[in-house]
């Protein structure tokens, strides 16, 4: 008989070509234009899930992306669930942002797929559904039940599931949640993540002139109102890194000597973070270690500016507007709705009197999420490392967000295992993403003795 294992070793150029398929499809969430290709996303993952004999369809809402929910309950009532969540939607992608190949016609080089979403999140998510092909091919049944929630809105706040998860549906219930949508530093060292920031954000504009002037005829006399930006977003930062707006920490529970001392235990090293991002020298809160700063404290950091004349050669103006984009990421017991009213207050305070200041968007708001790593199911996901991975996994809180991820927790009561199966070096977001062809068929593995250690719990 052959095991899920071999089959998934036999099998690992289709799979690979199957994801590649799924990865030609431009699934960008943010963009509205784009709106029939998620579509056509989720409806290709139903598809691929009714193939493998699973009960899969859409979960619709007016105006929002599709949910993909596929279910697998063959195992009986008296066996566990594992609720299984990734994302089908991707951040945008232009050949223009420096990529070197087109970003959603995937490139194999070097062992790796060079896509837009070939790490976040398609290839990790994929890895749990060719786990449970893997196993139903070659046992005829799961060793536990199966809910696939696949949603196509998480890089743009993930509103549609949200709603979905607040409205308890039965068709949720589960023993354990199982997301992999996350990175490691070095293939030698897996990660179970222990903490997601939460996030929040704005867009504000700032209003001068009724129209762009002559800047020799009125330049001088009117607030510029690029300048006045500027001189806000200049402002929301101290000497020392910290984020200047009044409260904005005041939530924030102070790190004990414990947890410093586990954050330590895998302290980032500046060769690597120098190696990652390619900037010549950190920044950031004083007094905080790298790594505490982007698993353990908040930040403010300005995503977008723009205004006045950017193309080539000169044009005199006094701009009338401009606007700057606002991303704020969040700790464990800060509120995004009272952090977000506290920049807005203080953004007005900034604002000098001479132009008009509007937050023309508001981002969803989520909270942070912490991990407790001494649960049973915990257990089973380092089993599972240990088996299919051939190493132990080392927990690592993340700078970045899942939304749900709170609310599986807080709504559902579930216990939320994290397991990363993407590099940190993947370029997710950045031009020429690509994702290990080595990781995803390990993560296969280790999928596949997660499934058969929650069974034998
Ligand atoms: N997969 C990322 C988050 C992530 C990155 C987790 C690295 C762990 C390690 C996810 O797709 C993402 O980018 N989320 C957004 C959410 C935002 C729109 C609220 C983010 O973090 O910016
Ligand atoms: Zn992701």
């Amino acid at each position: 008989m052959t095991t899920a294992h071999a089959y998934a070793r036999e099998h690992a150029g289709d799979f690979k070509e199957q994801l590649k398929d799924l990865i030609r499809l431009p699934s960008v969430s943010t963009d509205p234009a784009y709106a029939p290709q998620v579509r056509r996303t989720a409806e290709w993952l139903v598809a691929h899930f009714t193939g493998l004999g699973l009960a899969a369809r859409l979960i619709e809402k007016e105006g929002r992306h599709p949910i993909v929910f596929a279910e697998w309950n063959g195992a009986g009532a008296a066996a566990r669930t594992v609720l299984i969540y990734g994302h089908y939607d991707v951040q945008p992608a232009q050949k223009a942002d420096g990529w070197l190949t087109e970003p959603f016609e995937p490139v194999e080089q070097n062992g790796r797929i060079y896509a837009r979403g070939a790490t976040d999140d398609k290839g990790q998510m994929f890895i749990h559904v060719k786990a449970v092909e893997a196993i139903l091919k070659t046992r005829g049944r799961l060793p536990v039940n199966v809910k696939f929630l696949i949603e196509g809105e998480e890089e743009s706040g993930g509103e549609h599931i949200a709603q979905y998860v607040n409205s308890h549906p039965p068709e949720l219930r589960a023993d354990v949640c199982l997301i992999s949508d996350g990175g490691m530093t070095r293939i030698e060292e897996p990660v179970i993540v222990n903490a997601l920031r939460g996030a929040t954000g704005l867009e504000i504009t700032v209003y001068g002139p009724k129209a762009d002037l002559h800047s020799g005829m009125y330049g001088g006399s009117v607030y510029n109102p690029l300048q006045a930006l500027a001189e806000i977003i200049a402002r929301l930062h101290d000497d020392a890194g910290r984020v200047t707006v009044p409260g904005f920490y005041d939530d924030v529970l102070p790190l004990t000597a414990e947890e410093r001392a586990e954050i330590a235990a895998t302290e980032l090293d500046e060769a690597t973070w120098r190696a990652e991002t390619g900037a010549s020298l950190p920044w950031g809160e004083a007094g905080y270690s790298l790594s505490e700063r982007l698993g353990a404290r908040p930040t403010l950091e300005i995503t977008g500016l723009a205004g006045g004349y950017h193309e080539r050669g000169f044009k005199n103006i006094v701009p009338a507007k401009a606007l700057a984009k606002i991303s704020i990421r969040l700790v464990a017991n800060q509120q995004p709705a009272k952090i977000l009213a506290l920049v807005e207050d203080y953004l007005r305070q900034l604002t000098p009197p001479a132009v008009r200041l509007e937050i023309t968007a508001r981002a969803g708001g989520m909270g942070a999420a912490l991990v407790n790593t001494a649960t049973p199911m915990m257990q089973a996901a380092i089993n599972a490392y240990r088996q299919g991975w051939g190493a132990a996994p080392v927990f690592k809180r993340e700078g970045g967000s899942i939304p749900i991820v709170s609310s599986f927790q807080s709504v559902l009561g579930l216990p939320v295992i994290l397991m990363g199966f993407g590099l940190n070096s993947d370029g997710l977001h950045g031009p020429n993403e690509s994702y290990s062809i080595e990781m995803f068929e390990r993560g296969i593995a280790t999928a596949i003795h997660f499934l058969d250690e929650v069974a034998a719990l």
